[in-house]
């Protein structure tokens, strides 16, 4: 038996411009700091780069087909800043616009409805030169008049926008520890860059409104439960979850929800938060529409005096097999999503929120990952849902799912050997195959008693 949802609830998949369109350098493309991040020795596991991924800039229409197979109701895309604005700002490309244009009304004519994200961590390159991206200040601005082109665009069509994705793993694999473009290590410049982006959500968010009255404005967060490495912690270990916990997830939705940034990560960090942040804190905390909110696991955090100010860190891995799931092992853990929906329901006005992100790559060796009959992540999908409708049982307004992803994409500086799709794609022949999770999720969809 399939797991039942209100007739409103959305069933969708989600997929970001980088990772899929290819189509790096056409039709008047200007450069992003991930065509430069992946063309630098050694960043990218595999060697692979974003340039060509699932050639989706020219594919689309095959896979509106196959998202119609799904019966999805809903698609997440990203919009790539710099196909619309080269320059990230000034002259518009005009078949970049086009482009997404005739991928909306493919969508529309499909009955699949659009949610973009605008900022999904390409930063044009340009502005990464000039400004060092949302290291500056000014670049919130430019990102909220990059908005307002999108919506001048398509919101006669698209009514469901999200600002930023993840704006807390841009800043910190991309900026404090390198692993991300554009590549700098350096603390400082994380919370300039987490901030900024704060602000710059903010200042799209009133430009956008200006522009339309009728649109769904939100932003999407990555989520983690925090639990101590230690399965039975000490004191400091209990303090060092406190502070990953403030520095991950807190630290956006309190800027958001609340209008300031928790006091204890403030004072523990005080040397490196940027000045005068305290007049942007009414931007960014302007009224949203919803929450979005990417939960794939929970964090494990531990004490590390190494590490300036924090003095924390975390690790994804199982640290104790007692903390192990069942059946999905040690990266599962579907109760996340209770737990989360219960702290939004208690602490922060139990908004309407979208898991905008959940998925996982078949576990296994190099071959069984790739699996078209990859029944491990059916059970990981399901174990998922069902924790998210125990959590709408007891109270939360949660409204949709999309899974990550629609089909396997390139995957950051893992590259394209991390497929996570719910459909295969052989990147050399650009061939698609719906996995049977796929058509399990299909099935879900179709078996919702209250469509019928
Ligand atoms: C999230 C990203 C998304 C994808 C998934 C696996 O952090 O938002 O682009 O990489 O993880």
């Amino acid at each position: 038996m399939f797991s039942q949802f209100d007739k409103d609830f959305l069933f969708g998949a989600a997929t970001a411009a980088y990772q899929i369109e290819g189509g790096y350098n056409e039709d008047g493309k200007g450069t992003s700091i991930w065509d430069v991040f992946t063309r630098k020795k050694g960043k990218i596991r595999d060697g692979s780069t974003g340039d060509i991924a699932c050639d989706t800039y020219h594919n689309y229409l095959t896979d509106i087909k196959l998202m119609n197979q799904l019966k999805l109701d809903a698609y997440r895309f990203s919009v790539s800043w710099s196909r619309i604005l080269p320059e990230g700002r000034g002259d518009v490309n005009q078949k970049g616009l086009d482009y997404y244009s005739a991928l909306v009304e493919a969508l529309l004519d499909n009955n699949i409805r659009p949610f973009i994200t605008l900022y999904h961590w390409d930063m044009p390159y340009a502005i990464y030169r000039d400004r060092k991206g949302f290291g500056d200040k000014e670049t919130a601005k430019y990102f909220a008049e990059f908005a307002q082109l999108v919506v001048k665009k398509l919101g006669d069509r698209v009514k469901d926008f999200i600002t930023l994705n993840e704006p807390w793993e841009h800043a910190f694999f991309g900026h404090f520890i390198g692993e991300h473009a554009p590549g700098e290590k350096n603390p400082r410049q994380y919370f300039r860059v987490a901030h900024n982006q704060l602000l710059g959500h903010g200042l799209a968010v009133g430009a956008m409104r200006s522009l339309r009255s009728d649109l769904n404005i939100g932003i999407t967060l990555s989520q983690f439960p925090i639990y101590p490495s230690r399965y039975e912690p000490n004191d400091k270990d209990l303090d060092s979850v406190e502070m990953a916990d403030l520095f991950i997830n807190r630290f956006y939705l309190d800027g958001i929800y609340k209008g300031k940034y928790p006091e204890k990560l403030l004072n523990r960090l005080w040397p490196i938060i940027p000045k005068g942040i305290d007049g942007d804190m009414t931007t960014i905390a302007q009224p949203i529409d919803f929450l979005g909110v990417n939960y794939y696991n929970r964090l494990f955090a531990s004490r590390k005096w190494y590490i300036p100010f924090l003095k924390t860190w975390v690790d994804r891995g199982s640290v104790d097999p007692r903390y192990d799931h069942p059946i999905l092992g040690t990266q599962g853990y579907p109760e996340g999503m209770k737990e989360l929906a219960k702290r939004y329901r208690e602490e922060y006005g139990n908004p309407l929120v979208y898991i905008t992100e959940n998925g996982t790559v078949e576990p296994g060796n190099e071959i069984e990952k790739w699996r078209i009959d990859d029944n491990k992540r059916i059970q990981y999908i399901d174990y998922y849902l069902r924790s998210l409708r125990e959590a709408i049982t007891e109270g939360s307004n949660i409204k949709g799912y999309f899974y990550w992803a629609l089909m396997d994409t390139f995957e950051w500086s893992s590259g394209l050997d991390c497929p996570m799709g719910l459909i295969h794609v052989n990147h050399k022949t650009q061939q698609r195959t719906i996995r049977n999770s796929g058509y399990w999720y299909r099935d879900l969809i179709a078996s919702q008693i209250s469509r019928r």
